[in-house]
């Protein structure tokens, strides 16, 4: 009974996004352009593969950011140094903190980014802090500033749909920001806020150990995995990065939902690399 609920709402959540990625089109009376045929193969094929899931790790190199799994043709090569956290770096009293609660208060005392002075309010968490799966976005919004919950804004409502493609919903992710005071005007942050925040973004990460982060967005890619190189050469790779402790934390990077409202083609690509989540679900590497 349950099972049958659960393929029909599976069934259903793939036809809201195939609409969402134009295969609605494919009825329409009009010739379709070859885009949205290929689009349309792909994402048959794609669905096919996430089945009978394929990940095949290569062997990984403790100090640099490594490929675990690629769709993107571009095989962009990231090597960076790990993100070993040196002291120097670090507010003095991250250290002793041992639970998100905290890692909160603290934020809501740090006077070290001018961020705060603009903003309604600290945006920190929302989902399952249990969950194995830590999404990471930009910066608040002025919904989220409002509500002070990350992602309820329009962008939020297309990330909910495109989890929910997948079969996730909120209560299986954790989801954040890289930056949690929303910027004047939602401007980009600065390269000088990101280094001011980035401390508490790694302990962030330390606390919640999460099996994969998927980095939503450019700002939060590049933050990420220490690159200048844009999310549309990144995406598609599922890499693996340490932050700060001994395991390595794969990493995947994707098109932020804000971008995808302003070029709906794109989400097709997005798609490709919920599909590679879905797949590291599917393997047992991911918990949910
Ligand atoms: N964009 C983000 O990156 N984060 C939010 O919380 C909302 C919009």
């Amino acid at each position: 009974m349950s099972e049958h609920k659960t393929t029909k709402n599976h069934l259903i959540s793939q036809l809201f996004w195939q609409t969402e990625i134009g295969a609605d089109e494919a009825i329409s009376t009009y010739p379709l352009v070859q885009d949205k045929m290929t689009a349309l193969k792909q994402y048959m094929e794609l669905l096919e593969k996430s089945v009978q899931p394929d990940l095949s790790l290569p062997k990984t190199s403790p100090s640099q950011v490594n490929v675990l799994e690629q769709t993107n043709s571009s095989g962009a090569n990231i090597s960076t140094v790990d993100s070993e956290i040196s002291d120097s770096k670090k507010p003095g009293s991250l250290e002793a903190l041992t639970t998100l609660n905290e890692l909160k208060m603290a934020l809501e005392k740090f006077d070290g980014c001018s961020l705060r002075n603009t903003a309604s309010q600290l945006v920190f968490g929302d989902g399952n802090p249990n969950a194995k799966i830590m999404i990471i976005g930009e910066a608040p919004g002025k919904d989220e500033d409002k509500m002070g919950i990350p992602f309820v804004g329009q962008a939020g409502q297309l990330l909910d749909k495109m989890l929910k493609s997948i079969g996730l919903d909120r209560q299986q992710i954790y989801i954040t920001n890289f930056i949690p005071w929303r910027p004047p005007g939602n401007r980009t942050p600065s390269p000088l806020e990101i280094s001011q925040l980035r401390p508490f973004m790694l302990k962030h990460i330390q606390l919640k150990k999460p099996d994969i982060i998927v980095a939503l967005g450019g700002v939060s890619a590049k933050a990420l995995l220490e690159t200048e190189l844009g999310i549309l050469k990144i995406r598609g790779l599922i890499y693996e990065k340490k932050f700060g402790s001994d395991k390595s934390i794969p990493i995947l990077p994707t098109l932020h939902p804000a971008y995808l409202l302003r070029a709906p083609a794109q989400k097709k690509l997005a798609f490709y690399d919920l599909v590679m989540l879905k797949r590291a679900i599917s393997k047992g590497l991911v918990t949910h």
